[in-house]
């Protein structure tokens, strides 16, 4: 007689969960040692560089920091092979939004290890895909018609799928409206949705993009030219749209941001004519101060189709009842690792415990982040660090003269003491920070005085 499963019992095992316990002790313990920046160290630079080198070679194309991660790693801060350690505002484009080896998602991840399998696949699920689908839906129909959630592996594969859905419902539309400086990810109709012509160099043009001006916030009659734009398309290509595709605030576009306002006409009009809107919050997932930014800007009751990646270790394509494609249309061998998964459900856990809602964590790390760079802006860095802002975890300011150029100088120069970040935007070029929820005020005080003396170094 079978009492109970193997797998229940590993899953609740005491003695397993003592083991993990003590190997999470273990890396606590250490990584206490990994407390600030540090500047790389001799003894370990030359293998390091000899290894970023190598990494260059084998994927032909050079890194775009001279960083290799050793796996260790505290909170912000990470540390390198280099021997260096620096404050990491990045996160791997926005991958670890609770920061390094947090506990929880040791913790997951080494239980998740214990499984029968490495991947997960869309034939042969194991728990943790059936927890973390339930979990979207859960979070992602609060405040909206969203019912179905597809599993994938990526925020571009996640956006396959949500045009394919939106294509099918449309059937046989096949013209796509989308903002100007969008960006979708690199599959190949990803990359012709994002407003970028530098990442579709030789590629064929498939000309089913139509484009809308996003919000500008310097120009009153924003909204009424986007309308007016999108209008005459609809006019031109009626019954030829099959969707409209936006981010709720603009990633790699620039960090651009729009107020609900912004997007009620488009979207009224979309409703009025029957085109599916598909919210792309691959980047803004977990990240505007509440789970999704269509619950922070208010225009949930609008979304058909929802994509998110990033944060959540994996990609998914949320869809309501009408959009669920028939079957047949989207499948695919992966749907992530049983430790990304695993994690994925531990993260949108954590971020339950006070990290959203006005007075939430996210929005806490927002406001001392922001009033830090208006700050600098304001003194030692007067006017070299503007336009300060942005929703949530997503901040941007625009350095120095706002060329690439200096943009680059200026992410060089803050690797180099001890701070790592990324760009965005293509005029003005941005300096872009993809916050870890659990900044606190000592490691904002950090970032200050590296942020002040990169910029005074380039002036
Ligand atoms: C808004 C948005 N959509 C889609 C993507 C593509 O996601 P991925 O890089 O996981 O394919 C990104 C990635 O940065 C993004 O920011």
């Amino acid at each position: 007689m079978v009492e109970h499963l193997v797998g229940n019992l590993l899953a609740e095992s005491k003695s397993i969960k003592q083991n993990i316990n003590q190997i999470i002790d273990q890396v606590s313990a250490a990584s206490e040692v990994i407390t600030g920046p540090r500047a790389p160290l001799k003894k370990f630079e030359d293998k390091a560089k000899a290894h970023v080198d190598k990494v260059g070679v084998n994927r032909g194309r050079p890194l775009f920091y001279p960083y290799i991660g050793t796996g260790a790693g505290r909170g912000p801060y990470v540390e390198l092979e280099d021997g260096s350690v620096k404050i990491d505002l990045i996160n791997g484009i926005g991958i670890h939004i609770l920061g390094h080896s947090h506990p929880s998602v040791l913790r997951a991840s080494i239980q998740a290890a214990t499984s029968d399998i490495v991947m997960q696949g869309n034939l042969q699920p194991n728990k943790e895909y059936s927890v973390l689908g339930e979990k979207l839906i859960q979070l992602g129909s609060k405040n909206s018609r969203l019912k179905h959630a597809w599993l994938t592996t990526s925020g571009s594969m996640a956006g396959e799928n949500a045009l394919k859905a939106c294509r099918q419902y449309k059937s046989p539309a096949k013209m796509i409206i989308a903002m100007k400086n969008a960006f979708a990810g690199r599959s190949m109709m990803m990359a012709e949705i994002t407003d970028n012509e530098n990442y579709t160099v030789g590629l064929p043009k498939y000309n089913e993009v139509l484009r809308v001006p996003f919000y500008n916030k310097n120009d009153p009659k924003s909204s009424e030219k986007s309308l007016e734009i999108f209008k005459s398309h609809v006019a031109k290509h009626e019954g030829d749209i099959s969707c409209f595709c936006f981010e709720p605030m603009q990633g790699e576009g620039g960090y651009n941001s729009a107020p609900r306002e912004f997007f009620l006409p488009l979207l009224d009009f979309c409703k009025e004519k029957g085109i599916p809107v598909w919210a792309d919050e691959v980047q803004t997932f977990c990240r505007t101060g509440e789970f999704f930014a269509f619950e922070t800007l208010g225009i949930g009751e609008y979304v058909d189709v929802c994509t998110v990646a990033k944060t959540l270790q994996a990609g998914a394509t949320l869809f309501t009842e009408e959009l669920n494609p028939k079957p047949g249309l989207v499948s695919g061998t992966f749907a992530g690792s049983s430790v990304a998964l695993a994690s994925g459900i531990a993260i949108l856990n954590e971020l339950e415990n006070g990290y959203m809602g006005k007075d939430g964590k996210v929005s806490q790390v927002h406001n001392m982040f922001v009033d830090m760079l208006n700050e600098l802006n304001e003194s030692s860095c007067r006017g070299l660090l503007r336009d300060a802002g942005g929703m949530g975890l997503m901040v941007a300011a625009t350095p120095l003269d706002g060329s690439k150029e200096k943009m680059i100088a200026l992410l060089r120069t803050l690797y180099k003491n001890g701070l790592m970040t990324f760009g965005c935007g293509k005029g003005p070029f941005r300096l872009r920070f993809l916050l870890p929820a659990i900044l606190n005020k000592s490691d904002v005080e950090v970032c200050k005085k590296i942020i002040e003396k990169s910029v005074l170094e380039l002036t």
